[in-house]
């Protein structure tokens, strides 16, 4: 064997020269890789005893894509073409053998090679457009070429994977290895060698980027894309390979990632995929730290949302149980969840058989003792202290020792629902995000005395279920929320100063939210914590709940709504508003967009350097993980604090200051010591 380099081996088996690459954690192909495989690549080729060259990675996975962690850093065309050109000198076929995940720079290694075999369960992805950016190893060219457009096209756009059955009636791939894949692999190549097929080079076939494809590029190109800018970039790289003649082509693709890498865009991206890996670590518990089995779920409250959090369970294999107070209720929660699974199979997401998989998990019931032998029981019941305080004191009683009680509320005080029982250290918040069997993020509240232990078996437990984990501390609406009341605040401030509901939401909208936040209020309900004995009718959203428009469940909100749901500035508000102004003596005055956009985000801003501060979030960027997955902030402006530190504090700081608003003591401390939020 010869050690190429520290990332890359060369041997021999018989007549395969095998070049073995080995980067733990994911093999990212680092400028060592590149430099290794290239070296690697020439020696094998003068190797007379060996007529073909086969390429494996160690550990678990093939190639996962370029080191993210080197990007910003590169000079120049990075070695790319180089690399490329390593491969296409060699004059005996590469077979690349692939397990785990081929993405971005690792798929385009494969596509170099010549002929590809893998595991069943492998996957293959262009994600590059997730962090802002376009392939820059020839992907945009050499997809097409073996796939066809409109496939690579979707899968350079949406950064979307396939696996393997897919991908090997696509063309991708060549063979799917069923057992070893390093001695199917071997086995593929000497077929390949008794067949007398040579070499296959990617850059030569031309068959399925040959013909008119406008139609699908103006298609393409038309998506609205809300300001991220690389899936057009993409697009246009992919346009080039039928266009252009391949070198052309990736000269283009080159020239395209480059500038890519130095966009503002992608270094949010790219700090947004390093913050949600981040956000897993726990600073006072470590990685290792012991954690509880999680077999048996128990939920409290069949409405959307204990449907939804049971969903998540189901499909992660959890069996649930269900408690509600009356067979109708229950008997309506349950039918809710299936008629959502039956729609997921309708749609493809899965088989119907595991549709039926998944519900039969769930079990419902009306007697509390039911939970008695679950690991965890979440509580998603009416959002009132007393209400959950009654809930936990009960379940206390029933739930096994050890067990893990927690709240889904999404306000209040877990501390004092923790002293309704005699367990504090197993008590904790699990705040899902509505739609709970959809939305990524789970905000973990710790409480005062929840233990480490509970922390990371909840930590680890939102891996399981496919969510996003953010740690938080104990405060009214714990991040999000709270922060989202901030910003409520000041909108509902510029209501009573002449903007409309739809003047506001235009410009979050055009920010890059899917949604602006009174379009939002219609979504969740406008009587969502609105109390009627307590309304003065002195709000916007006094006047349109007392006039029954409680949001898009009845028909009407701030919005007036079709019958497929599309919003439109209704009249009717507007007219309550003008008699609200009036009545308040207001005299209207058109605010200008910019100043919208200020007083939406500033608030918000400062609201989470007050966050900081009382330590309720470890760390800023795990600020930005909760906006992303629970409220859709545009991913490309790297989330709230991260746009802040990207606009300066000091920019923040005055507006804050300028709309009359309490500026935190973190972020004037920041901005008087020249620093950013990330350097915290
Ligand atoms: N470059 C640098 N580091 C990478 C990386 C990359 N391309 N991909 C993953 N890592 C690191 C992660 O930061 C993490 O490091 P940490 O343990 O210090 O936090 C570690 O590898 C494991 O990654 P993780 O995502 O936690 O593992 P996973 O098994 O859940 O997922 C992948 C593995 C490959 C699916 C996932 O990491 C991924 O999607 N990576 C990015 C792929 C990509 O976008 N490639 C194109 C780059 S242009």
């Amino acid at each position: 064997m010869t050690a190429i380099n520290a990332v890359t081996d060369l041997t021999r088996e018989g007549d395969v020269a095998v070049i073995t690459l080995n980067n733990p954690p994911v093999n990212a192909l680092s400028q060592a890789m590149r430099e290794g495989l290239s070296a690697a690549l020439a020696q094998a080729d003068k190797d007379a005893g060996a007529k073909a060259i086969l390429l494996i990675c160690a550990g678990r996975t093939f190639i996962a894509g370029a080191d993210i962690s080197e990007f910003g850093k590169i000079q120049g065309g990075a070695g790319f073409k180089e690399a490329q050109a390593a491969f296409d000198a060699v004059g005996k076929p590469i077979v690349a053998a692939i397990h785990g995940t081929a993405l971005g720079g690792g798929l385009e290694v494969a596509m170099c090679c010549h002929y590809r075999v893998a595991t069943a369960s492998a996957k293959f992805g262009q994600p590059e457009v997730n962090l802002g950016l376009i392939p820059g190893l020839g992907g945009t060219q050499r997809l097409p070429r073996l796939v066809g457009v409109p496939k690579a096209l979707e899968m350079v756009a949406t950064g979307k994977p396939i696996g393997a059955p897919e991908a090997l009636s696509l063309g991708l791939i060549d063979e799917i290895v069923p057992g070893d894949l390093k001695e199917g692999a071997l086995a593929f190549i000497k077929t390949l060698l008794a067949s007398g097929k040579g070499i296959r080079r990617t850059r030569d076939l031309q068959e399925k980027v040959t013909g008119d494809f406008s139609a699908v590029f103006a298609f393409a190109k038309g998506q609205n894309m809300r300001g991220f800018e690389a899936p057009l970039d993409g697009i246009k790289a992919v346009e080039a390979a039928t266009t252009l003649p391949f070198d052309e082509g990736l000269d283009l693709e080159l020239k395209t990632f480059l500038a890519r890498m130095a966009s503002a865009q992608s270094a949010a991206l790219r700090h947004l995929f390093f913050a949600e890996r981040k956000a897993t670590k726990i600073p006072d518990v470590p990685d290792d730290a012991p954690t509880l089995e999680i077999r048996k779920v128990g939920i409290v409250g069949a409405g959307t949302m204990g449907g939804g959090i049971a969903m998540n369970f189901a499909n992660a294999g959890i069996p649930v149980t269900i408690l509600e107070m009356k067979q109708k209720a229950l008997d309506h929660g349950l039918d809710v969840v299936k008629k959502n699974y039956d729609a997921s199979a309708a749609k493809g997401r899965f088989t119907p058989e595991d549709a039926q998989k998944r519900f039969g998990l769930l079990t419902g019931t009306l007697k509390m003792e039911d939970l008695g032998d679950c690991d965890l029981i979440i509580e998603a019941v009416f959002e009132r202290m007393d209400v959950k305080k009654d809930v936990f004191g009960k379940l206390d009683k029933i739930a096994k020792p050890g067990a893990i009680l927690a709240s889904n509320t999404s306000f209040l005080d877990i501390d004092e629902i923790a002293g309704a029982t005699s367990r504090p250290d197993h008590v904790l918040g699990l705040h899902f995000f509505s739609p709970a069997n959809v939305m990524k993020l789970l905000e973990v509240v710790r409480g005062a005395k929840t233990s480490k232990t509970v922390v990371a078996t909840a930590m680890k437990l939102a891996k399981t279920i496919g969510k996003v984990g953010v740690l938080v501390g104990v405060a009214y609406g714990f991040v999000g929320n709270r922060m989202l009341a901030a910003r409520s605040n000041e909108a509902d401030k510029m209501v009573m100063e002449g903007a409309f509901p739809w003047d506001i939401d235009a410009v979050m909208v055009k920010f890059g939210f899917p949604m602006g936040g009174f379009a939002m209020w219609d979504l969740a309900g406008l009587d969502l914590g609105w109390v009627k004995e307590e309304s003065h009718g002195e709000t916007l959203r006094d006047l349109l709940n007392e006039a029954g428009r409680k949001g898009q469940k009845t028909g009407g909100g701030y919005y007036d709504y079709d019958a497929s749901r599309k919003a439109t500035p209704s009249p009717v508000t507007q007219k309550l508003l003008s008699d609200l102004w009036a009545k308040k003596g207001v005299s209207p005055r058109k605010i200008p967009e910019q100043e919208i956009l200020e007083r939406q985000i500033y608030p918000m801003i400062n609201e989470g350097a007050k966050i900081l501060e009382e330590g309720k979030a470890s760390r800023a960027s795990d600020i930005d993980i909760v906006w992303l997955y629970g409220y859709g902030f545009p991913a490309w402006r790297g989330g709230p604090m991260f746009y802040a530190d990207s606009i300066g504090l000091d920019t923040v700081l005055a507006g804050v200051k300028k709309y009359g608003l309490t500026p935190a003591a973190l972020l004037e401390k920041l901005v008087a010591e020249k620093k950013k939020f990330a350097d915290l």
